[in-house]
């Protein structure tokens, strides 16, 4: 596999305005990248990083759910050589709450097809630029359903099974696909767990030292790597412990 140097990149991170992708964007522009696309549904909201790393942060408005926009964005970020599918929802709920189906519905269309649809648009502009990196976010569950977060694991499975089949698809592409598998990160996606959580920083960082050793998986922090030892060893006892931990008896 392609090992991938930051420096030098062009990047394009996904929801950069807050969270873990702000972190990509922040340690990209420390390792030296040539430019940043800081992308981010509201364009204003991305304009502090802009104005932090004048001459290498640009911003513009992509929403991955617009096919119409992310069109737009291939069509202008022509340079592109490190994609990082970083935009995600997570709507909190049981599969047979009142709001189960239509959190699940949102998280399939956001994470699961509009990063689909990222993907396909840019997969073309790395491969003209010589090859590169696609990263995606996948998350700890990925592998095992968190039943609090059911339509938002179910989704984040379905990425994971597609971020292998866009890894078979661009292998011969000078493409690295790499995954990224963490536990609870300090964003305000993770608000409403109440247990330790890592930086983005550590995503982040995990995550570029990775591509640059042409990893195509990465568990960021201490509870991602304690989940992949365990779901190695007996993914059904993973499957049982997470079930039990979540749902009331
Ligand atoms: N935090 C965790 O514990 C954790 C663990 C595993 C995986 N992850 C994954 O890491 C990624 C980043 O999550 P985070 O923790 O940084 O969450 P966050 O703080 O909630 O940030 C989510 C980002 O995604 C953007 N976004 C949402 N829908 C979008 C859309 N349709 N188009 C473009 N951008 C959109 C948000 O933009 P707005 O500001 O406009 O809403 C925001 O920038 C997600 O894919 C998430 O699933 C997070």
């Amino acid at each position: 596999m392609p090992k991938i140097d930051p420096k030098g990149s062009v990047a394009l991170v996904t929801g950069a305005n807050r969270g873990i992708g702000r972190a990509y964007v922040e340690a990209l522009v420390k390792a030296g990248a040539r430019k940043v696309y800081a992308t981010a549904r509201k364009a204003e909201s991305v304009q502090y990083l802009v104005a932090a790393h004048p001459g290498v942060v640009e911003g513009f408005a992509l929403d991955i759910s617009n096919p119409a926009q992310i069109a737009s964005a291939a069509s202008k970020a022509t340079d592109v050589t490190v994609l990082i599918n970083n935009a995600g929802v997570a709507n909190g709920s049981f599969l047979f709450a009142e709001a189960g189906a239509s959190g699940m519905r949102q998280d399939v269309a956001v994470n699961l097809f509009g990063t689909t649809d990222v993907m396909r648009a840019f997969a073309p502009v790395i491969e003209a630029n010589g090859g590169g990196a696609i990263v995606v976010l996948n998350s700890v569950a990925s592998l095992v359903n968190f039943p609090l977060f059911s339509g938002y694991s179910a989704s984040k499975a379905a990425l994971h099974s597609v971020t292998q089949v866009v890894r078979a698809e661009l292998a011969h592409k000078g493409i690295l696909v790499t995954g990224v598998y963490p536990g609870p990160i300090d964003t305000e996606m993770a608000e409403p767990l109440d247990m330790p959580k890592e930086p983005p920083s550590a995503v982040a960082d995990a995550t570029l030292a990775a591509i640059a050793n042409g990893e195509e998986e990465v568990f960021p922090d201490a509870m991602a790597k304690d989940l992949a030892k365990n779901f190695k060893a007996d993914w059904k006892a993973v499957e049982k412990s997470i079930a039990e931990m979540m749902v009331p008896a």
